[in-house]
């Protein structure tokens, strides 16, 4: 227990003042009867009774007002407020503290922190432990030296890294009359990873772009030049250059349908479809190019099959067109790519279905879908499988990442943008559905998705 504090004992309650002068009022009104009474009697001579009250009345008047205030003392002074209330306060503080918040004593001791700081600093319940030996960086040990030493004012932001990946800024201060100096700190690696992802997207696809114009201007630039009169070449150039520009038009058809979909990836699907209608037409559109590589293009499960999901119809037409297409493109001539469908009573089920079709294979997810938990979601899934060389076990969980082409370490003479799965990744997340691989080298690579039924 701590001491009392005279200023405690000072303090009035309220209301006092009103009372005080009642209990006077109270006391004066006896006297003045009492007087009154004797004069009436004919004890005291009526004048002498008047003049007593009124010197009476005056002294009551005059105590009282030596006595008080006008202003009750509670609400004159503020009230001290005892130190035990003032940490508990500052700990409770940094509680409501959405970021992690610490405080370091004068002896450079850590003695207060949320659970976020606790988490951060891994101080594993040690109790008010040396800032030292806790933190690393020199950086923010000497701006809290500087603090307590009373040597800075305002706030001080260090930046703190405390892995290859992980930045913080650290914001310390000393409250005014804290015998304390606070830390906030303040994650930056989310702002950085973006920033540095979309610098590293830029650059990505400004070389992707990059690539098939040079070609471009390098032929125009030999059949203005060297090849000027050699007109016969012209045809095979002109070839090349019609592919070139188609890759350029591809690109940026991708990015373009990239960006779309992440600007309406806060606005969830809202159309009632028919998923299997969504297989049967997907299937059908690629029937031509199938035909074109000499692959047999198989569809399994009944188009008739009423399977409602809530879904953009065009993009989930774009997964499996894109599935459909790296199939048919991995596939050799004489090969078979199989599409399949259907519908399972859970996520799990629905995983299995799509994406564990073999025994003997690498597998991978690509993107988890986000069930309920302990809900059992009924959902609907597409396997499509094929004929092509299979994935290395080393490129799976890279697949989906923009711009990576597995096949590009291979120097295969096939090509691509390496949006596609990126893109398929991108719309099943905004479906809360999920992709998966499985994949047998010189046999064969599976793609699964799958994702929530519509509720009857
Ligand atoms: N069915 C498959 N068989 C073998 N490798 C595949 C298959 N599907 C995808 N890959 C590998 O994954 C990489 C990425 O595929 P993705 O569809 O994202 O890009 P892409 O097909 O190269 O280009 P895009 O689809 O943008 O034209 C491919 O470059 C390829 O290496
Ligand atoms: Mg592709």
């Amino acid at each position: 227990m701590s001491k009392a504090d005279p200023a405690e004992n000072r303090q009035v309650p309220r209301g006092g003042s009103r009372r005080r002068a009642r209990d006077f009022a109270v006391l004066g009104s006896c006297f003045a009867l009492v007087l009154l009474l004797l004069a009436i009697t004919g004890e005291v001579n009526f004048i002498v009774a008047v003049a007593a009250i009124i010197v009476l009345a005056s002294i009551v008047f005059a105590y009282y007002i030596g006595s008080s205030s006008f202003l009750p003392v509670g609400e004159a002074s503020p009230q001290p407020v005892p130190e035990e209330k003032r940490r508990l306060d500052s700990a409770q503080l940094l509680r409501a503290l959405p970021l992690p918040a610490f405080e370091v004593d004068d002896d450079k001791r850590i003695v207060a922190f949320n659970d976020p700081a606790d988490m951060i600093l891994r101080l594993d319940g040690r109790t008010n432990p040396r800032a030292s030996t806790v933190i690393r960086s020199p950086a923010l040990l000497s701006a809290i030296d500087r603090m307590s030493q009373g040597g800075g004012d305002g706030t001080v932001s260090v930046e703190v890294d405390s892995g290859p990946d992980e930045t913080w800024r650290a914001h310390v201060s000393r409250p005014t009359g804290s015998a304390q100096t606070l830390v906030v700190l303040e994650d930056l690696t989310p702002v950085r990873r973006a920033a540095r992802a979309r610098s590293d997207f830029l650059a990505n696809a400004s070389h992707e772009l990059r690539t098939p114009l040079t070609a471009l201007s390098g032929f125009i630039e030999t059949m203005r030049g060297p090849a000027k009169d050699d007109t016969g070449s012209w045809p095979r150039f002109l070839d090349i250059m019609a592919g070139e520009s188609e890759r350029m038009s591809r690109l940026i058809a991708d990015l373009l349908s990239l960006s779309r979909i992440e600007f309406s990836e806060h606005i969830p699907p809202s159309e009632r479809e028919n998923f299997s209608r969504i297989a049967l037409d997907a299937t059908e559109a690629l029937q031509a190019v199938a035909d074109d590589r000499g692959v047999s293009l198989v569809l399994e499960g009944d188009p008739d099959e009423a399977l409602p999901v809530v879904a953009h119809r065009d993009e989930i037409i774009q997964v499996v067109e894109n599935l459909l297409t790296n199939a048919l493109k991995y596939t050799p001539a004489g090969g078979k790519v199989r599409v399949s469908f259907g519908q399972a009573g859970s996520m799990a089920e629905a995983r299995t279905l799509a994406a564990q079709g073999w025994v003997d294979a690498e597998r991978m997810t690509l993107l988890q879908a986000a069930g309920r938990p302990g809900k059992p979601d009924a959902s609907v899934w597409l396997r499509v499988e094929d004929e092509g060389p299979g994935i290395e076990r080393e490129h799976l969980p890279r697949l989906g990442e923009r711009f990576y082409r597995a096949d590009q370490s291979r120097g295969g003479k096939i090509t691509g943008t390496g949006l596609g799965l990126a893109i398929v990744k991108h719309i099943m997340a905004h479906h809360r559905g999920g992709l998966a691989v499985e994949t047998r080298m010189g046999k064969g690579s599976a793609f699964g998705i799958w994702l929530p039924a519509a509720r009857l």
